[in-house]
């Protein structure tokens, strides 16, 4: 399949302060990375909390303006663009936020939510909207009803579903779904990622999955991408990236990862992820890492074709297999 969205070099500095007597550095929380994300299919970015996901999310979707590199969406570049003018150019791209209940409006009634939406989008008229609310409600498994409610008279799986029924009235291409099952119960996060699937069938969506929650990540997605500190180390199909991982961080993130039956297959990540104010010099994993040699504190590595289509930044991976 086609590449449908995808990054070269892409960085993002966060909290940047430019003035004429003071002037304080940003932080890069996305520092060059390399993404191709194909039709149809699902890509997940996993990663520990804090090491940029939902900041390569909002660059992606034009909310945040990149520093360096270029966002392609259907073979065109889209980067360099003035906010306005990236979110316009980039609609076919839409966000389901990380935090389902913050996407709606408390005081308003969810029809009203999704209403406005679509006024926004340009599709007036109140017989038109309430029939594509109705028709888009019954899609994400919800009584139409429903519209006449508040956010806070919704369970938490009915507001992730009003959140995906908000950006799929805007006929989205690729949707970014922001750790999807974070908080839910195991049986409603079954159902919402069935749905996902569905969904995806029916309007014929390519999904970029963020998560931390890697035995989703591992049943949901068709390929994978692991960042560490603004980073993209390593990336492939899920399959070979669960089965023979590369990248020491990967082998860390996965032993660490809690199995179904609460036991771990190896021991937690050693320290805290380093702070994006003191990036470490050469490979910014090194630190934490069993394998690094000097070599590993001087050279910075880039991704690096281990098989086609798996591809690792690191300077040791041969011997870790
Ligand atoms: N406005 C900001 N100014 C400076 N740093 C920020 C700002 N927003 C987020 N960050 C930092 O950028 C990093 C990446 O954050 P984020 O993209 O939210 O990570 P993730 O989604 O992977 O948890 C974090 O270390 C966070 O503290
Ligand atoms: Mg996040």
């Amino acid at each position: 399949m086609p590449e449908i969205l995808g990054a070269s070099g892409l960085s993002v500095e966060l909290g940047a302060r430019r003035g004429l007597l003071r002037h304080r550095p940003g932080v890069r929380a996305v520092d060059g990375v390399e993404l191709s994300v194909r039709e149809g299919e699902t890509f997940g970015i996993v990663g520990e909390s804090g090491c940029g996901k939902t900041t390569l999310a909002r660059a992606l979707l034009g909310l945040q303006r990149e520093s360096g590199g270029e966002i392609r969406l259907e073979g065109r570049s889209v980067s360099g663009l003035a906010p306005r003018e990236a979110r316009r150019v980039r609609e076919a791209v839409q966000y389901v936020h990380q935090d389902p209940g913050a996407a709606l409006d408390p005081w308003w009634r969810v029809g009203a939510t999704l209403a406005e939406g679509l006024s926004i989008h340009g599709i007036p008229g109140r017989a038109e909207q309430q029939a594509r609310i109705a028709e888009t409600l019954a899609a994400v498994g919800l009584d139409p009803a429903l519209a006449e409610r508040y956010p806070h008279e919704l369970s938490g799986g009915q507001q992730r579903r009003v959140g995906l029924a908000r950006i799929l009235l805007l006929r989205p291409k690729v949707v970014i779904l922001d750790e999807p099952t974070a908080g839910l119960d195991l049986s409603v996060q079954a159902a919402v990622l069935r749905l996902l699937r569905d969904l995806r069938a029916r309007f014929g969506l390519t999904y970029i999955f963020i998560s931390h929650d890697l035995s989703v990540v591992r049943r949901v997605c068709d390929r994978v991408a692991v960042m560490y500190l603004g980073r993209v180390v390593e990336q492939g199909p899920a399959e070979t990236l669960f089965a023979a991982p590369g990248h020491p961080y990967t082998r860390a993130l996965l032993a660490a990862a809690p199995r179904l039956d609460g036991t771990q297959t190896g021991p937690a990540l050693p320290g805290d992820p380093p702070s994006l104010r003191a990036v470490p010099s050469g490979c910014r994993f090194h630190p934490r890492c069993g394998l690094a040699t000097p070599d590993c504190a001087a050279r910075d590595p880039a991704l690096e074709d281990a098989a086609p289509g798996h591809r690792i930044a690191c300077l040791r991976w041969r011997d870790a297999a």
